[in-house]
């Protein structure tokens, strides 16, 4: 199937991608796909996991060579030797793993590589931290260019790698999923952004796997699947449902395929548990086979919450009893004792070894019970591994190739099955299906609920309302570090729930 529909003529476009092809070995990452973008427009890149969106990403921003295939700019053919390149010819990126350094300040990030320099070729720390001062304002950022990276949160961090996007001066602008860390408030803040480079007649190249957001913001698509260009054409024109047929190649049916499971008796009890700086008086009950959403904005402390309920960070006060008995969690290894495991937000740097192959990372976490060692073991490691890539519809060439070769959203289902793997009483999903596409999506919601009725308890920490709504049994809303109230499945509302979390009650 291939929809190509036409481009209003007066469109001339401002680049054109033509039979790109990049090989890595064993995968085919992109076949000969075409690829065209309009000053003024927002053209959506749409394909699942590892359909090689990130890839195409790279080659026009001169971090990878195309095997084959041409890039032309305003007319002219052009090749990108390094991402310097590319910078030249008006091309910027917000990666999906922005490269970011934490001992680094906010200015030093935002003009890394191209900070503005004196008359004898010093780096002018004056200019720069002003201009980068004047650019995080232009973005509505609440940040200094002086602090140091580390101090930021995620969100905040997102917010420093559109501002070095920003800080070139660009003709073509590049989104590789830039909402996946960002509350709607952000996202909105975002899109603001991005109207204001449509009317300076930038070119936008936008990837994410959210549909709300694409329809919101885009003016036209392209999908990819397996490495190849399927269809491409005006939003306006295609539904959904047509694009998700392009997309995977058949219609998905269920996103939240939540299945009432017999909620059984309280398995953790955590009572005024308190930090602090991060969060207040946070209770609750959570049932055999539950599932409870933890709602609220980004900053509202739901993942602070999570990682001293996983004992990463410590309580002030409060107590957590599992399964009627009083435990004390000091550390992550307590609470994996214990059966409770956290999958976090940031997978990237917390939850994969990305030179490791996939079947070691997945049964990682599961090695301290299995203590055999040699053949068998590693005859049993595939056969985990084999069983949950299938459940989560992980996309990869072998289960021995290593995680960091994967795409973004199966690098993140492997993470999920390491600790799924362990066959934990209680799991603390941390922003579960970021990143992920909508039929793996499906995939990951009818495993959850399986194992929710297999009796596993799940925390499952969304900033996704639709997900929130679909998934969850009960909500517990927080904000500014404080429950905002609870919800049980029956009563939920949407705009109740974004009333609590903003305190515009
Ligand atoms: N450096 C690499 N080495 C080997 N294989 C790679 C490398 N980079 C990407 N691939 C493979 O190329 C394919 C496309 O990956 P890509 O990251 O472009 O997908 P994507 O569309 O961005 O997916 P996602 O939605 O998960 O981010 C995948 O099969 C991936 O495993
Ligand atoms: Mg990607």
């Amino acid at each position: 199937m291939s929809v190509v529909q036409a481009v209003p003529e007066s469109q001339t476009p401002l680049l054109e991608m033509r039979g790109i092809s990049k090989s890595f070995p064993g995968v085919k990452a992109l076949d000969q796909v075409d690829v065209t973008l309009h000053p003024g427009t927002v053209t959506a890149l749409i394909g699942e996991n590892g359909a090689g969106k990130s890839t195409l990403v790279k080659i026009l921003t001169g971090i990878y060579q195309p095997d084959g295939g041409e890039i032309v700019v305003s007319g002219a053919p052009v090749h990108f030797a390094n991402a310097e390149a590319a910078i030249r010819s008006g091309i910027t990126a917000i990666h999906q793993e922005t490269v970011l350094f934490d001992e680094l300040s906010v200015a030093e990030n935002i003009f890394l590589g191209h900070a503005p320099r004196n008359r004898l070729g010093l780096v002018n720390w004056g200019a720069m931290n002003a201009r980068a001062a004047a650019l995080l304002t232009s973005i509505d950022a609440p940040i200094s260019p002086y602090t140091r990276l580390k101090d930021l949160s995620i969100a905040h961090r997102h917010l420093v790698a559109i501002a070095r996007a920003l800080s070139v001066e660009a003709r073509v602008v590049i989104m590789d999923e830039p909402t996946a860390a960002l509350s709607y408030k952000e996202v909105e803040d975002l899109f603001q952004i991005i109207e204001r480079l449509k009317r300076q007649g930038k070119a936008i190249l936008f990837i994410s796997h959210k549909f709300e957001e694409v329809y919101q913001i885009a003016d036209r698509f392209v999908v990819f699947r397996d490495g190849r260009s399927i269809g491409a054409g005006m939003l306006s024109q295609t539904g959904q449902d047509e694009i998700v047929r392009m997309m995977v190649g058949r219609s998905v049916e269920h996103v939240f395929p939540k299945v009432d499971v017999a909620i059984g008796s309280t398995v953790l009890n955590v009572s005024g548990y308190s930090h602090p700086t991060e969060f207040n008086e946070v209770s609750f009950d959570l049932r055999r086979g539950e599932i409870l959403g933890l709602y609220g904005l980004v900053g509202a402390g739901r993942s602070e919450f999570c990682q001293a309920l996983f004992g990463i960070t410590r309580p002030s006060a409060g107590t957590i009893e599992l399964e009627g008995r009083r435990i004390d969690i000091r550390s992550p290894a307590d609470a994996i004792a214990a059966g409770i495991v956290y999958v976090p937000e940031e997978r990237g740097r917390h939850g994969a070894v990305l030179q490791m192959p996939i079947f070691q990372n997945m049964s990682m976490a599961t090695l301290g019970s299995t203590t055999r060692v040699g053949f068998l073991h590693q005859a049993e490691e595939f056969a985990l591994a084999r069983r949950y890539a299938e459940r989560l519809d992980l996309r990869a060439a072998a289960l021995s190739v290593p995680v960091g070769t994967l795409s973004g959203g199966n690098q993140q289902k492997v993470v999920i099955g390491k600790w799924l793997a362990t066959r934990p009483k209680v799991i603390i999903l941390d922003e579960p299906t970021k990143g992920i596409d909508i039929g793996s999506k499906a995939a990951v919601h009818a495993f959850m609920s399986e194992l929710a009725g297999e009796g596993l308890s799940v925390i499952m920490v969304s900033s996704e309302l639709p997900e929130i709504l679909g998934m969850s049994d009960r909500v517990l809303v927080m904000r500014e570090g404080r429950m905002a109230g609870m919800w049980q499945r029956d009563g939920l509302d949407a705009e109740v729930l974004v009333r609590a979390a903003t305190g515009n009650m």
